[in-house]
């Protein structure tokens, strides 16, 4: 179901952070893996090296959201104690059960406070961060953790050379809380969230889970790895962050023209100029780096929008938009003033 929503009271970013593995995965170490190029990667996707979680440290998706977390905590100056919810946006949880945000509240040591994951690819942070802003404008909670995190590497098949140059890891955090008197200009000014199961096989695993366990017979098969139809996607990706962007301006009753930076999902380097040129954002107003990072899914957003506050591209005031598309299918777009 399709919902358009606009602030009644408002939910603000008040930190951000991010974690990036220190390991690099270039073009060229993929040459040497599958029948690539570095030319082909380039010229099809952007990308030109992706970070990975190495498998000698001993770190899961969870360390890497905790990594992200404390930093985003700093930034807001707030103590883990003073978080009433923790939500994870992931595919790649630590473990089927319990939830990475109670491993992550285990390890911040945020005791007592609500954990729960988000499940929705790509657009998993938009959903999570559009979840906590409704949690706190119906005034259930005041601080909310939201997280975007993805190990790709371990659900990525490095014999397929139609996934395996695309995803990389990492990890990206927000503090959302309540705005206090005088903040009435700033935060989460409208979101967008929809989706469409018809399209779930275009980008699945289809191994693994309750509908298909894993067992001695098929635990060597590509199918617990993600497949992905990338040419169908591509379609419909630059079709539906477009309707989600508009939809959002729309609902807060501003135009493309008053947005300081569009920080969209980090999918290809096509996808995102494409999104670009559609709604008339130069490469001045458009946030990108998956030339150094690849598709990280989830945590491709909040990484990019740390990076983007870290670096001044963007500060106190910034009108920002943010779009993702992914997995299931889902799709989604929010609108925040900083
Ligand atoms: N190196 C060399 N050749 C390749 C590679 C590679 N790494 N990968 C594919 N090819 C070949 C294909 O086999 C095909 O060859 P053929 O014509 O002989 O069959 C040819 O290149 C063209 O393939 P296409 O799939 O049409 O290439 P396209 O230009 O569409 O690029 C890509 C593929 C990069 C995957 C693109 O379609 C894309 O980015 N799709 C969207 C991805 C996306 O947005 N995903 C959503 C989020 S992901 C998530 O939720 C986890």
């Amino acid at each position: 179901m399709e919902k358009i929503e606009t602030a009644v009271r408002n939910a603000v970013i008040r930190g951000t952070g991010h974690y990036i593995p220190p390991t690099v995965l270039t073009n060229a170490d993929l040459e040497r893996m599958v029948d690539t190029s570095n030319n082909w990667i380039v010229e099809r996707t952007g990308i030109r090296e992706r970070r990975i979680l190495n498998g000698d440290r001993e770190w899961g998706t969870s360390d890497m959201a905790v990594a992200a977390a404390r930093q985003a905590l700093a930034d807001a100056q707030m103590d883990p104690s003073r978080l009433e919810a923790i939500l994870v946006a992931t595919v790649t949880p630590d473990f089927p059960l319990p939830s990475t945000a109670s491993i992550v509240q285990l390890k911040l040591g945020a005791s007592r406070s609500a954990v729960m994951d988000v499940v929705a690819a790509c657009a998993g942070f938009i959903y999570a961060l559009s979840v906590a802003r409704a949690f706190i404008v119906s005034g259930v909670y005041r601080n909310v953790l939201v997280i975007g995190v993805e190990r790709l590497s371990s659900i990525t098949n490095y014999q397929d050379r139609n996934t395996c140059v695309l995803f990389g890891d990492g990890a990206g955090a927000a503090i959302l809380s309540r705005g206090e008197p005088g903040e009435e200009d700033k935060g989460i000014l409208s979101t967008f969230l929809s989706g469409d199961g018809q399209y779930k096989d275009l980008l699945h695993i289809p191994l693994g889970g309750s509908s298909v366990p894993l067992t001695a017979k098929n635990v060597d098969q590509p199918g617990r790895f993600i497949y992905m139809d990338g040419r169908e996607v591509f379609k419909l990706a630059v079709r539906e962050m477009a309707d989600a962007a508009e939809r959002v301006l729309a609902g807060a009753g501003v135009s493309a023209d008053d947005v300081d930076m569009l920080i969209p999902h980090q999918a290809n380097q096509r996808i995102i100029e494409a999104l670009g040129k559609r709604m008339n954002f130069g490469p001045d107003r458009v946030f990108v780096n998956i030339d150094r990072l690849g598709n990280t899914s989830s945590a491709s957003v909040p990484i990019a929008l740390d990076e983007a506050r870290r670096s001044g591209r963007i500060g106190p005031g910034s009108l920002v938009l943010s779009v993702a598309f992914g997995g299931g299918l889902t799709w989604g777009a929010v609108l925040y003033r900083l």
